[in-house]
C-alpha cells in the first residue's frame, strides 16, 4: 500500500548526495545569523513560556500570510529585509521545527524578545533566551551543520556568514529605567556608569561571538529610547522626546562604536561594523512628512496616549494604513520604517555606518 515510486527514491538519493557532498553550490548566498532582542526576533518566543510575544493579531497583518509570526512588526522585520537585500531567503527562528536539512544552510535566527546585554534584564518576561543561551544554541546549530556538510565546510559557512547583533535597548527600557524597578541598577549606578558596565559586558559578548566563528558582524546601537510612543505616553506632557532617555542613548552609542573599533584592532580586521540606529530613526522622527509618514509619535497599534500604553492585541486601536506610521507598536517600527533603516545599513555614509556600509562589505567579501 505504501510502496515508494522509484522516482522518489532517486530524488531522495540526490538530496542525500547534495547534502553530503561538500559542494559550495549547496548554498548560493552567504549564510545569515541573527542574535538579539525583539527588534530582530522572528518567532523564537512563540515556543517559550514568556509574556514577551507577538503571536496574536494584528501582529503580522501585512506579512505575506497576513498572520502573526512572532515578529514584532506589522510585516517584515529588520532581518527579513536584510536577507532580501543580500539575496537570501529569510532565516527561520532556531526553535522552529521547520529548520531542518538544507534549510539550515540559509542560517538561523537565535534572537529572543525581552533580552538584554545583562542577564538580569528582562526578568519580568520569565522564560526568554538570554544571549549566552543563544550562543549555546549557535554551537548546537554548528554541530548539526557539521553533520550535514562536514566540519570544514560548516566552519567555512560560519566564517563567511553575515551576522546581525541587536542588543542594549532593553537594558535601559526594561531594566535601568523601569518603574517600579525590578533590579537595583538605577540605585547602584548613574547613567554613564551603567553605560560603561553595559559596554564591558557587551565586549565579552562580542569577543565570544568571534570565538564562535563570526567574522562579519553588524552591531546596531540603541534607537531613540526617549522618542518611542511608550516613552511619550508614560513621561511626555507635550509630545517632546524624553531627554533623560535620549541622553542615555547618546552616552551608550559612542562607547559602543569605540569598543567595536578596539575589538577590530585586537582582531586585526573589520569584524564588527556598527549601525547608527539612533540617527537612522531620528531622521524620520524629526521629519516624518519628508519620509511619507503622517506621524512619528503615535503607534499604529495600541491604546492610550500616543497609542503607547500596554501591548498591541486584538482589542487595540489599529491604524488603517501602516505605510504612513513610523511606529507599529509602543516600541517597534513598522515595516516601512524598517525598510528605511535597512536602506541606510546597505548604502549609508560614514555618519550611519562605521567603518563601512553593507554594500561595501558585500563587494569586499565577494572579492576575497
Ligand atoms: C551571564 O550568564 C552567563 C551564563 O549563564 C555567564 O557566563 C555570565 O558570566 C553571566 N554574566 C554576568 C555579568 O553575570
Ligand atoms: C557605502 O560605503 C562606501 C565605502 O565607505 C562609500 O564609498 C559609499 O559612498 C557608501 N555608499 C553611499 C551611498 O554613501
Amino acid at each position: 500500500m505504501f510502496s515508494t515510486p522509484p522516482g522518489v527514491l532517486v530524488a531522495v538519493a540526490l538530496m542525500v548526495a547534495m547534502a553530503t557532498t561538500p559542494s559550495h553550490q549547496a548554498y548560493a548566498a552567504r549564510a545569515f545569523f541573527v542574535f538579539g532582542d525583539s527588534l530582530v526576533d522572528s518567532g523564537n518566543n512563540n515556543y517559550l513560556a514568556t509574556t514577551a510575544r507577538a503571536d496574536s493579531p494584528p501582529y503580522g497583518v501585512d506579512y505575506p500570510t497576513h498572520r502573526p509570526t512572532g515578529r514584532f512588526s506589522n510585516g517584515l522585520n529588520l532581518p527579513d529585509v536584510i536577507s532580501e537585500n543580500i539575496g537570501s531567503e529569510p532565516t527561520l527562528p532556531y526553535l522552529s521545527p521547520e529548520l531542518t536539512g538544507q534549510k539550515l544552510l540559509i542560517g538561523a535566527n537565535f534572537a529572543s524578545a525581552g533580552i538584554g546585554i545583562l542577564n538580569d534584564t528582562g526578568i519580568q518576561f520569565l522564560n526568554i533566551i538570554r544571549i549566552f543561551r543563544q550562543y549555546e544554541l549557535f554551537k548546537e546549530y554548528q554541530q548539526r551543520v557539521s553533520a550535514l556538510i562536514g566540519p570544514a565546510q560548516a566552519q567555512r559557512l560560519v566564517n563567511e556568514a553575515l551576522v546581525l547583533m541587536t542588543l542594549g535597548g532593553n537594558d535601559f527600557v526594561n531594566n535601568y529605567f523601569l518603574t517600579p524597578p525590578l533590579t537595583f541598577r538605577s540605585r547602584q549606578f548613574s547613567v554613564p556608569e551603567f553605560s560603561r558596565l553595559l559596554i564591558t559586558e557587551y565586549r565579552k559578548i562580542l569577543s565570544r561571538l568571534y570565538e564562535l566563528g563570526a567574522r562579519r558582524v553588524l552591531v546596531t546601537g540603541t534607537g531613540p529610547l526617549g522618542c518611542v510612543p511608550s516613552a511619550l505616553a508614560q513621561r511626555s506632557n507635550n509630545g517632546e522626546c524624553i531627554e533623560e532617555f535620549q541622553q542615555a542613548a547618546a552616552i551608550f552609542n559612542p562607547l559602543l562604536v569605540q569598543m567595536t573599533q578596539e575589538l577590530n584592532q585586537e582582531f586585526g580586521s573589520d569584524v564588527f561594523v556598527t549601525a547608527n540606529a539612533f540617527q537612522m530613526n531620528m531622521d524620520f522622527i524629526n521629519s516624518p512628512q519628508k519620509f511619507g509618514f503622517v506621524t512619528s509619535k503615535v503607534a499604529c497599534c495600541g491604546q492610550g496616549a500616543y497609542n503607547g500604553l500596554g501591548v498591541c492585541n486584538p482589542l487595540s486601536n489599529l491604524c488603517p494604513d501602516r505605510k504612513i506610521y513610523a511606529f507599529w507598536d509602543a516600541f517597534h517600527p513598522t515595516e516601512r520604517a524598517v525598510r528605511l533603516i535597512a536602506q541606510q545599513i546597505m548604502t549609508g555614509s560614514s555618519q550611519y555606518m562605521n567603518p563601512m556600509n553593507l554594500s561595501s562589505i558585500m563587494a569586499m567579501d565577494s572579492r576575497t
